[in-house]
């Protein structure tokens, strides 16, 4: 049966506290953790010893998205920081089998992640590789940005490749996720909802992971 998974991101929340803003939300699946380097996109977060700091304070599965450059050069910082999925960019590499391999080669899961306006087509052939697709629907580097209903197109082409090479492989959606976007998410075959401003700007954040899950199975 269908089992949405729901990763808060962390980027939306109170840097300062961030064990007790992770104990705010014991409902998540995943803690999503968004490293930005201020090159690959225009904004800068955190890096690794953060990473480890959040790891270091919860048990649940740490998923790092990295929004750098050169990701071959930096994954494996990711992974001794404790992710057990670290997702890079395609448009950052030109060997994202590379860095995929090298990511399972260290025992952690792999994920690629493709901008808006990069199409999925040429990617498929990575399915029989990674773990997760994501596919972000805002551009990435910032928060709090519009869903962009079109990319659902290209998770819709996803899931019947996924399906049709019958492949253990994920979509994940990043961008814009709320109450409003996340059926039309899940409609069209979505596995796993980042949330980052719906979450940590509701006066409940656990309250709205159930929520959000709630709506993805309805
Ligand atoms: C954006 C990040 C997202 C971000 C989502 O570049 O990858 O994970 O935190 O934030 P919301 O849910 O506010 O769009
Ligand atoms: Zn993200």
């Amino acid at each position: 049966s269908y089992q949405p998974l729901i990763a808060p991101s962390i980027l939306s929340a109170d840097f300062a506290r961030l064990d007790r803003e992770i104990e705010r939300i014991p409902s998540a699946d995943w803690i999503h953790v968004d490293v930005m380097d201020g090159h690959f996109v225009p904004n800068l977060s955190f890096g690794a010893p953060v990473a480890k700091a959040v790891h270091a304070v919860t048990d649940k599965p740490m998923d790092c998205h990295l929004m750098i450059e050169d990701p071959a050069r930096w994954v494996g910082d990711y992974v001794d920081a404790g992710a057990f999925n670290v997702t890079f960019h395609v448009e950052a590499t030109d060997d994202p089998r590379g860095v995929a391999e090298l990511l399972h080669s260290k025992g952690c899961k792999a994920g690629i992640s493709i901008k808006p306006g990069t199409p999925v087509e040429p990617y498929l052939e990575l399915l029989d590789t990674v773990d997760v697709v994501l596919v972000m629907s805002v551009e990435p580097g910032f928060g709090g940005q519009k869903f962009m209903p079109e990319v659902l197109d290209k998770v819709r082409t996803l899931r019947a490749e996924i399906d049709r090479r019958g492949v253990d492989v994920l979509i994940q959606i990043d961008g814009g996720i709320d109450a409003s976007t996340i059926g039309a998410s899940a409609d069209a075959g979505c596995d796993v909802f980042v949330a980052g401003s719906a979450v940590y700007g509701a006066p409940d954040p656990d309250a709205k992971v159930e929520a959000l899950r709630a709506e993805a199975l309805d």
